[in-house]
């Protein structure tokens, strides 16, 4: 039998795909070493995003007096929270392979390896099966970087050092956890141990936290976290692992940390390794395979979508990128586009952000105009964040007369910052904003209020 479409991979991208291509009535063989969902549904998104929420509930009774409410005996179960987070997910594999049945994906346990071509299609063996497919899409995802730091391949192997995978799995919650990295999934996973108990220290080689979201609502996000007890080392590079701790210089002085549990959170690579890429000449460049706007490879009716094209590792873009190869394949016009990619950091508060920053827009040097709306100013924000210091900024470019990036720190921003991305996405003009009626009392009346607060 010739399958219409192979895809190698399933996490959200090689998923989705499916089902789509799957419903769209082309013939699709799903391989999955693992689980199906992938890091999002397993050992990422929704697993981390389960724990957070305890995490605020808690969180949330500490500093319920501030809202006139007496609590006492407050504690967290860690283990009934793994538990809870094992149920979530258990939910949603069962959900997503239903929906993969339901499209007609036959779906096959194991490694997929690329063997060649031939006049039938792509040669895909698992197992001792070789299947043969018209298309392939690639969508392998990625795994955590681990850099050549001495005494971390022991530490990983002790079990002493975690990465994303194994911390949502522990079982106690750590005296003292060292994050490597103040990125997403570090300031993420210091969120929770931190509230839930653990002395939480990050480590980050940046003068700054949380990547290239807009630093001035990183620095804050920092001092909130050093207002719950984090310790934050910047600017600080890790020379070393022991059975102890962690081993690292800032400006040129030696200093430890003591550590029970490590987490290795310093970025992911591609997984473009031992899956036969080069048995079709698959083009990749810095670790990762190169895709054009339709996601379709160098090599003709293969397609790659997700983090293994190292552009944007987030499951949404994935999902985009998995529609728009399927829409190609399937014939239809479409292209990917990048410019309105939201990101959302879900710490407590969250960081949300689409589009350009204020410093990434000057350093392309564009004329910008920002705006600067504290979010204090939206009356459900004040009633619900006693004490909170949100901040919404809006970039907005002169040249073309629009909106080009939002950032927001404070909750609810990653359930408002779509409304930005649409903003930009559609090119809407400060007229069709203004014109816009905002539900009220809500959070994202900082969208308007910025709009007008816009001085050009
Ligand atoms: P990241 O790229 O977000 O952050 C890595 C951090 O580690 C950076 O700040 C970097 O400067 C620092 N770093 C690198 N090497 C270091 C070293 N040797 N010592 C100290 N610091 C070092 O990567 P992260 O947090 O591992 O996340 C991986 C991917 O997963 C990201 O691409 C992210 O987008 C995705 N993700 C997204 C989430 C979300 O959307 N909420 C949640 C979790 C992960």
């Amino acid at each position: 039998m010739v399958y219409d479409l192979i895809v190698l991979g399933g996490g959200p991208a090689g998923c989705l795909a499916s089902e789509r291509a799957g419903h769209a009535g082309l013939k699709v063989l799903l391989i999955e070493k693992s689980n199906v969902g992938g890091v999002c549904l397993n050992e990422g998104c929704i697993p981390t995003k389960t724990l957070l929420y305890s995490a605020k509930l808690l969180d949330n009774a500490k500093s319920a007096e501030k809202y006139g409410i007496t609590v006492s005996g407050i504690s967290i179960d860690h283990r009934k929270v793994i538990e809870r987070k094992n149920k979530v997910v258990r939910t949603l594999t069962v959900g997503v392979k239903s929906a993969l049945k339901a499209n007609g994906v036959t779906l096959v346990d194991g490694n997929g390896v690329i063997q060649g071509k031939d006049q039938d299609g792509f040669k895909v063996s698992v197992n001792e099966e070789t299947y043969t497919g018209k298309r392939l899409l690639i969508a392998t995802g990625s795994s955590p970087s681990v850099p050549p730091i001495p005494g971390l391949k022991e530490g990983l192997e002790s079990g002493m050092v975690l990465t994303n995978r194994e911390i949502l799995n522990l079982n106690d919650v750590p005296e003292e956890l060292v994050v490597i990295g103040g990125g997403v999934i570090g300031l993420e996973m210091a969120s929770y141990f931190n509230s839930a108990g653990s002395k939480t220290t990050i480590i980050e080689m940046l003068d700054h936290i949380g990547g290239d979201n807009d630093s001035e609502l990183t620095k804050l996000l920092q001092k909130e976290y050093e207002k719950k007890g984090i310790n934050f080392h910047l600017n600080s590079r890790v020379t070393g692992i022991d059975t102890n701790g962690v081993h690292f210089e800032i400006n040129g002085e030696s200093k430890f940390v003591p550590a029970e549990k490590v987490l290795l959170s310093v970025g992911r690579r591609p997984n473009i390794n031992g899956i036969g890429l080069e048995n079709i000449n698959v083009a990749t460049q810095n670790g990762a395979i190169v895709t054009d706007d339709r996601m379709q490879t160098n090599i003709p009716d293969v397609y790659a979508a997700g983090d293994v094209n190292g552009r944007y590792m987030l499951a949404h873009t994935a999902y985009r990128e998995a529609e728009v190869a399927v829409n190609n394949m399937l014939g239809k016009e479409d292209r990917m586009n990048y410019n309105a990619i939201p990101s959302v950091i879900y710490t407590n508060p969250e960081l949300a952000s689409v589009g350009e920053t204020e410093a990434g827009a000057l350093l392309k040097g564009m004329d910008i105009a920002v705006v600067k709306v504290p979010m204090r100013f939206s009356g459900r924000y004040l009633a619900e964040n006693e004490g909170g210091n949100g901040v919404f900024k809006l970039v907005f470019d002169k040249k073309q007369g629009k909106v080009i990036g939002a950032s927001a720190l404070g909750n609810y921003s990653s359930e408002f910052i779509i409304a930005c991305g649409i903003i930009i996405e559609k090119g809407l003009t400060l007229e069709d904003i203004k014109k816009t009626v905002f539900p009220h009392p809500t959070v994202c009346e900082v969208i308007r209020e910025a709009v007008f607060q816009l001085n050009i």
